[in-house]
């Protein structure tokens, strides 16, 4: 399935292209299911740790890590959760394009003490859903981000919010995933369909479990159903909306490299 039936993306991507990929009315109904069955996974996963917050990372940049997170957040709000939605990409930060408002407000500004939580966050046009902007590009993003002020943060927003959805940039690519996902309740992995290298994949894992990251399970993104039989070889398990849990992840990727095709 090519989610959203839209074109190779363009070198540049604008505004514009980014509110595409954002769900809605419009989305066609296997896409929007496939969010909703992702919601289903996570609202199963997160329920034994009891915790609200989830990082959502990838092992190497465009994996679909945003796209993700926002539309999780969004199918997350639109099922009645409160839901608070952050950019802690401070280094390439893009969920504000997809609600068309900037990032020099948020995160890093509030981190510094430069602003209070009323000015980094903004009410998105979706009921029930809150954004945190990334603020300005500071020179420090993993020490902000494994500061004090920022596990204060989460636990204050864990008194308000149902869901806290946590967009980071890549594990294989700078820390900062890594460090954030020691204070959050736990972790999901996108792993993009024809893209993302096994060994990447397997890199980026061992490094979240080595720092004791509860992973909750993975998200297959760009599938499309006329070859999913190739994923189908490796991650059996999953739906062809293209979810797996980590476990079942685990084993079949086992069986696979036992030489089992299915
Ligand atoms: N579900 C999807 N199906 C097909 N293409 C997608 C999907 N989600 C995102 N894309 C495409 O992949 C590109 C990267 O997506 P996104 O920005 O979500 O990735 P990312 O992992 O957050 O990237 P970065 O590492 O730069 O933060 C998007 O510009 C979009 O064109
Ligand atoms: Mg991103």
């Amino acid at each position: 399935m090519d989610l959203f039936g839209l074109k190779k993306k363009k070198a540049l991507e604008t505004a514009q292209d980014t509110q595409e990929y954002l769900l809605s009315e419009e989305t066609p109904f296997n896409v929007r299911e496939a969010f909703n069955t992702l919601r289903t996974n996570v609202v199963f996963g997160m329920a034994p740790s009891g915790g609200k917050s989830l990082l959502v990372t990838s092992a190497n940049q465009s994996e679909g890590k945003s796209t993700t997170s926002v539309n999780l957040a969004v199918v997350l709000a639109q099922n009645g959760a409160k839901v608070l939605l952050i950019d802690a990409d401070l280094r390439k930060p893009k969920l504000h394009r997809f609600f068309n408002t900037d990032y020099t407000h948020g995160l890093s500004r509030f981190l510094i003490g430069q602003e209070t939580l009323n000015d980094a966050l903004f009410r998105t046009p979706v009921k029930n859903l809150d954004l945190m902007t990334s603020g300005i590009i500071p020179p420090n993003p993993s020490e902000l981000l494994g500061s004090s002020r920022m596990k204060l943060f989460l636990e204050k927003a864990e008194e308000y919010y149902d869901y806290i959805i946590v967009d980071t940039p890549p594990v294989n690519v700078v820390t900062d995933a890594t460090v954030l996902s020691k204070i959050v309740s736990g972790v999901l992995i996108v792993v993009h369909y024809g893209s993302t290298d096994r060994d990447d994949f397997q890199k980026a894992k061992n490094q979240l479990q080595m720092v004791g990251a509860n992973i909750i399970g993975f998200s297959v993104v760009g599938v499309r159903s006329e070859h999913k039989g190739y994923y189908k070889k490796y991650y059996k398990s999953y739906d062809s909306y293209g979810y797996g849990y980590g476990d079942s992840y685990r084993k079949h990727s086992k069986q696979s490299e036992e030489g089992e095709t299915e």
